[in-house]
């Protein structure tokens, strides 16, 4: 037997974990993985793909537990903008490196890629949920790593505020969901926790962010603020228009919000610095819990895949690695009013 496995979307850290998990499963069976570069971009350009041990380049598979990134690469490729010439494509591809079934690493996008190749019967396919935005429909790996890596920027950043006597602002990743900007709070880490955070799902006035801003800077006389990148002013989000309008899922590339809430501050008499660590939260190593949510995860789908469990992702069920079905598995998940408080701008438990 021949699996392919391929990474699509946004770079997350606990991939190759996933992938490591993943061989570890299929080697225990002597099946041969099939290493698929670049995602969807991959799976369409037609060519001979390597087996996963040229990937691996003579480097034991446990050294995928804690490496960044993914050794395959991706790309944000979509099938679906010209279907059926793509469909032809992978199909072609599929036959001329005789695979028999599909193991898909990604978010929203790739899955729902994924799941038009399930529904066609294209190649028997299941996967695992990455991103770091936590906005799937299903616990995914990469954003207990983002998450951290956020309370880090937090700590360094309050160093320069105090230093300062500023606002220090950072400008977090997380697209149209909250959840990791919420998460640069965390009861149990009061170091890492910023004084007050804005969500994409909560438009807060600008006078209610000066008031909260000028209560926290009085009373600390510095202060660490942190406004996710889809934070809408007036009904809509700031996106870095000279890199483009959109990417192939028709996203645009968010940023820059921090500058126009920076000028609220300011115009006030605040003083500030800001930054958008970007790609840092998700290019480095993941953490021991990301990295083990991975590679059992990669275990679990490869395993049941092998077994003819098709159409399904491995994921978390009541703390217990399990399979949802393919079907079910979207993005759109949003932090819930119950969980952020707009007057205080901070997170509720
Ligand atoms: O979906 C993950 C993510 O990192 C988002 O948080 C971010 O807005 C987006 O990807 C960035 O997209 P790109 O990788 O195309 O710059």
């Amino acid at each position: 037997m021949h699996i392919g496995i391929l990474q699509g979307g946004g770079t997350c850290p606990g991939t190759n974990a996933a992938i490591g998990g993943a061989v570890a499963a299929a080697w225990k069976e002597d099946v041969d993985v099939i290493g698929i570069p670049h995602g969807y971009r991959g799976l369409m350009t037609p060519q001979e793909f390597s087996p996963i041990q040229a990937w691996l380049n003579g480097a034991r598979l446990s050294s995928l537990t804690y490496k960044p990134g993914c050794i395959l690469g991706t790309s944000r490729e979509n099938p679906l903008k010209k279907w059926e010439e793509s469909k032809e494509r992978i199909t072609e591809n599929i036959r001329r490196n005789r695979l028999d079934a599909l193991l898909i690493i990604g978010g929203d996008d790739t899955f729902s890629v994924a799941n038009r190749l399930r529904e066609e019967e294209v190649i028997p396919i299941s996967g695992i949920p990455k991103t770091i935005d936590s906005d799937l429909t299903v616990p995914s790996l990469g954003f207990h790593t983002a998450a951290r890596r956020g309370r880090c920027f937090v700590k360094n950043m309050r160093t320069e505020a105090q230093n300062f006597g500023i606002i220090g602002i950072i400008e977090a990743m997380g697209r149209d969901a909250g959840w990791l900007a919420r998460a640069h709070q965390e009861p149990t880490d009061p170091m890492g926790s910023a004084d007050a955070i804005l969500l994409p799902e909560f438009e807060v006035s600008e006078d209610t962010v000066v008031a909260r801003m000028q209560q926290i800077f009085r009373a600390r006389g510095h202060a660490v603020f942190v406004i996710a990148e889809g934070f809408r002013i007036n009904g809509t989000q700031t996106y870095l228009t000279e890199y483009g309008e959109s990417d192939p899922h028709g996203h645009g590339r968010l940023g820059g919000v921090r500058f126009r809430v920076e000028q609220w501050l300011r115009a006030t008499g605040m003083p500030t610095y800001q930054l958008a660590p970007g790609y840092l939260y998700r290019s480095g190593r993941p953490t021991p819990e990301d990295a083990d949510l991975a590679s059992n995860l990669g275990g679990h789908a490869m395993h049941s895949l092998l077994r003819g469990k098709t159409g399904k992702v491995a994921t978390m069920l009541d703390g217990r690695v399990g399979l949802m079905d393919m079907a079910n598995v979207k993005g759109g998940r949003l932090v819930p009013k119950e969980l952020y408080d707009a007057a205080l701008l901070r997170r509720k438990d």
